[in-house]
């Protein structure tokens, strides 16, 4: 009798995976392990609500299964019956012999239900564990910036990269268009941009121009949006903007920057702009405005004559009148602002979004007191291309697979009542040390799965050592 309940209780436990040995990243919210499995075979189909056929085709898809209109058992359902209550990115699933079942209010809660399915696949293929997952992430922004500026990175690159992003539920893949070193995005009304603008990189000054085309970029937006990623484009302003400046050196206001004392400029932005929007569906747009090199305009005989024409005491005024003029421009056409936190000196509207990089506690106080949203991106953990030495003198990446898991911690002294002002998180690689794709995947990879952990998974329930045991199976699937 006892050997036959021992019998039964070792059973029980090897059928009922063990909620550690599910090879879930980010980890959800509430992960209940049952006993007993789903097998899926050739009959299994998807099946889905009206509101998430995109979903259940890409899961379809992905697993090689047809999707059908109804079925009564051996099926993966989507659907957003018993999802009341849930939010918006939130989903529940429940997975017990006769199949899988994600409900949720939304598109995107039924998408990250079948991120993870996919995931729990990939430990045993065609075996689901019985298994009740409740999910919903603790941060709503869970970017993810590239640089193609210093560095081009193609269209089939970015792709694979939403991919990537897409399983790890990350939803916002900001990316940095312009700079000193390329202007990477073809503009219909002033094709010199890139004939010009794009010629040559961090590396090479003369190397052949490199850009997206307008269809290439569309076809980018409309992937990541399938995925629930939101493209959000920056195009640097005043500063960091010598690749336009070369390609229109009447522009150029000194150094790096674009001359804020000409009608001229902001005539070429809010047209850049105008095409940008159009392209771009993105509720933000990134403007840019750090590192503004005001040295330089001291030196601009006509930025002289502008501040004297308007009473400005120093250029900190013209910059101000700059950021708030392009702002104002991004808001009437209905987006919102979003702006690197130097731009904080300029007294943007309390709605601009701050992107928070350098050490950050001063900035972040201040942000958060004026009103404004923020997104996390500080160099350190989140600057995934920032470098460092090792003991031996080998080049390594400053910032740690740790040290990205316990990013929140520069929050501990947020008070709760400003904690809804904080969006989310994002790391950044800027790519004037990345130049090939494999350089780009090593200071990815496998960071990105930390910084989705750590944006997705609340706190109370986040372990590091259990994220590196899952990471560690999963690198071995
Ligand atoms: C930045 O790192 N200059 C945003």
């Amino acid at each position: 009798m006892k050997k036959t309940l021992i019998a039964a209780t070792l059973i029980a436990a090897t059928l009922a995976a063990p909620a550690a040995e599910l090879k879930l990243i980010p980890w959800p919210a509430k992960v209940t392990p049952q006993t007993g499995q789903f097998t899926l075979n050739e009959q299994t189909v998807v099946t889905a609500d009206a509101p998430f056929t995109n979903e259940a085709a890409l899961l379809a898809g992905e697993l090689h299964l047809k999707c059908a209109a109804t079925a009564n058992e051996n099926q993966i359902r989507l659907t957003t019956r018993g999802a009341e209550g849930l939010g918006e990115e939130a989903y529940r699933l429940e997975v017990d012999p006769q199949g899988a079942t994600i409900h949720a209010q939304s598109p995107a809660g039924a998408f990250y239900g079948c991120q993870t399915l996919r995931q729990l696949l990939k430990t045993e293929a065609h075996t689901l564990p019985q298994v009740k997952i409740e999910d919903a992430p603790q941060f709503a922004w869970r970017g993810f910036m590239l640089d193609v500026s210093r560095h081009f990175f193609d269209q089939p690159t970015l792709l694979r990269l939403l991919d990537e992003m897409a399983g790890y539920k990350l939803n916002r893949f900001h990316i940095h268009l312009t700079d000193d070193q390329g202007w990477r995005l073809a503009i219909g009304k002033y094709p010199e941009l890139t004939q010009t603008g794009a010629r040559g990189n961090y590396s090479d000054q003369n190397a052949p121009p490199r850009f997206f085309t307008k269809a290439e970029m569309q076809e980018i937006v409309r992937y990541a949006a399938q995925r629930h990623i939101v493209v959000v484009p920056e195009i640097d302003m005043p500063g960091h903007a010598h690749a336009a400046a070369r390609a229109f050196p009447k522009l150029g206001g000194g150094a790096n920057t674009l001359n804020p004392a000409s009608e001229a400029t902001y005539d070429f932005l809010q047209n850049v702009l105008l095409e940008v929007m159009d392209i771009f569906p993105s509720p933000w747009i990134h403007v840019g405005g750090d590192e503004v090199n005001a040295g330089a305009w001291n030196k601009n005989a006509e930025v002289a004559k502008e501040m004297q024409a308007k009473g400005f005491a120093d250029t900190q005024q013209l910059r101000k009148a700059f950021m708030q003029r392009m702002a104002r421009f991004i808001e009437e056409h209905g987006r919102t602002t979003a702006v690197w936190h130097e731009a904080l000196a300029t007294e943007p509207d309390p709605q601009t979004v701050i992107f928070l990089w350098r050490p950050i506690q001063a900035a972040l106080k201040k942000a958060l007191a004026t009103g404004h949203p923020v997104v996390l991106t500080p160099a350190e953990p989140f600057y995934f291309s920032a470098r460092a030495k090792d003991a031996a003198g080998n080049q390594t990446f400053r910032n740690t697979l740790e040290a990205v898991y316990r990013g929140t911690s520069l929050l501990t002294n947020v008070p709760p009542a400003q904690f809804k002002q904080i969006l989310g998180l994002q790391a950044c690689v800027w790519t004037e040390h990345i130049g090939s794709v494999p350089e780009l995947d090593n200071a990815i990879m496998p960071r990105l799965a930390a910084l989705a952990e750590t944006a997705w998974t609340p706190d109370a329930v986040r372990n590091f050592a259990q994220f590196q045991a899952r990471l560690k199976s999963s690198a071995n699937q």
